[in-house]
């Protein structure tokens, strides 16, 4: 990883932007110790474990329409590839993003974000300056609308009522904030595919992320390796839909056998409202009770 040269740019921003190995931009949050994405690339994350696993554009061209729910926006790269990819290749129909980030300042990022040439045709579209409550743009083949909630986003998923045939969720790692990783939450994302053939796309693949999806109604498989990581993870309500071909794969023998050890206990906050460590917390003494109910008599 290395500092990009200091600017003009950098001097007025509270929050300091890091290049990636790709040339992308992420930043550092100081809360959870943790980078927004791999060092590998922001770019290159979003491309092989968000865009092309998910299938969008196929999913565009056979409907005419996507509906994309991305969850924890940040600096708004599993959208914008998206958007990139569909503005480039001319895929024509109607692309509705309805994005949640709680952070402003992130948000206001978003702008040096899209001077990246390799999202020349989506600034192209709208403008210099990233409109932080969304945008609609319309030419004569495809239109976008990408609507951007100021919100905690536990505080507005259980009153989302669209379809959506896509749910990207990529917050800080369950290690730091296990409250946003929970079974209760993927629940909510099942009630808002159910309709749909789509899928939820993440680059986590802990083991209570994967049996919490698994739990709730979903197949669960294994998305590309970016960097050093080990693959992030897709979970389908449709799984004929999604295969090896769409670089999005079966679980291994040794990642299945991980489901049925003890590390497969999910985290729970029924209340949508629970800290970290509380949601860590309840998850050891589950896991505590358990332990002790196999004990020999
Ligand atoms: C790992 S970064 C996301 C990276 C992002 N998808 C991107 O492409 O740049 C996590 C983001 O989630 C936001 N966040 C954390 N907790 C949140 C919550 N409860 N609701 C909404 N956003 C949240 C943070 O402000 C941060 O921008």
């Amino acid at each position: 990883m290395q500092e990009p040269p200091s600017n003009a740019f950098e001097e007025k921003s509270i929050l300091k932007m890091l290049l990636t190995d790709d040339g992308s931009y992420t930043l550092f949050d100081s809360e959870s110790g943790e980078l927004f994405h791999n060092r590998a690339g922001a770019l290159t994350e979003a491309l092989h474990n968000y865009l092309k696993p998910s299938r969008a554009l196929d999913t565009l061209i056979s409907a005419g329409q996507l509906r994309v729910l991305d969850v924890c926006f940040g600096l708004g790269y599993n959208s914008f590839v998206l958007l990139e990819e569909a503005l480039r290749t001319e895929v024509p129909g109607r692309i509705s993003i309805v994005a949640i980030e709680k952070d402003p300042a992130v948000l206001a990022m978003c702008t040096e974000v899209l001077k990246d040439e390799r999202l020349s045709h989506l600034r192209n579209c709208i403008g210099e300056r990233f409109p932080q409550s969304g945008f609609t743009y319309e030419n004569g083949f495809i239109t976008i609308e990408m609507q951007i909630m100021p919100n905690d986003f536990r505080t507005v998923i259980t009153e989302l009522t669209c379809d959506f045939d896509l749910v990207f969720h990529d917050p800080f790692s369950p290690r730091n904030a296990a409250q946003l990783w929970t079974v209760d939450i993927f629940k909510q994302y099942q009630r808002l595919l159910e309709s749909r053939s789509g899928a939820v796309l993440t680059y986590s693949s802990a083991v209570a992320v994967r049996s919490a999806l698994r739990m709730t109604g979903f197949d669960v498989r294994r998305t590309a390796a970016v960097g050093g990581k080990s693959g992030g993870t897709l979970a389908t309500l449709n799984s004929s839909y999604y295969s090896d071909e769409y670089k999005c794969f079966s679980l291994s023998c040794q990642e299945e056998g991980r489901l049925l050890t003890s590390s497969a206990v999910p985290y729970r906050d029924p209340s949508f409202s629970a800290d970290s460590r509380t949601v860590s917390n309840l998850r050891q003494q589950e896991l505590k009770k358990i332990s002790e109910q196999r004990k020999p008599a």
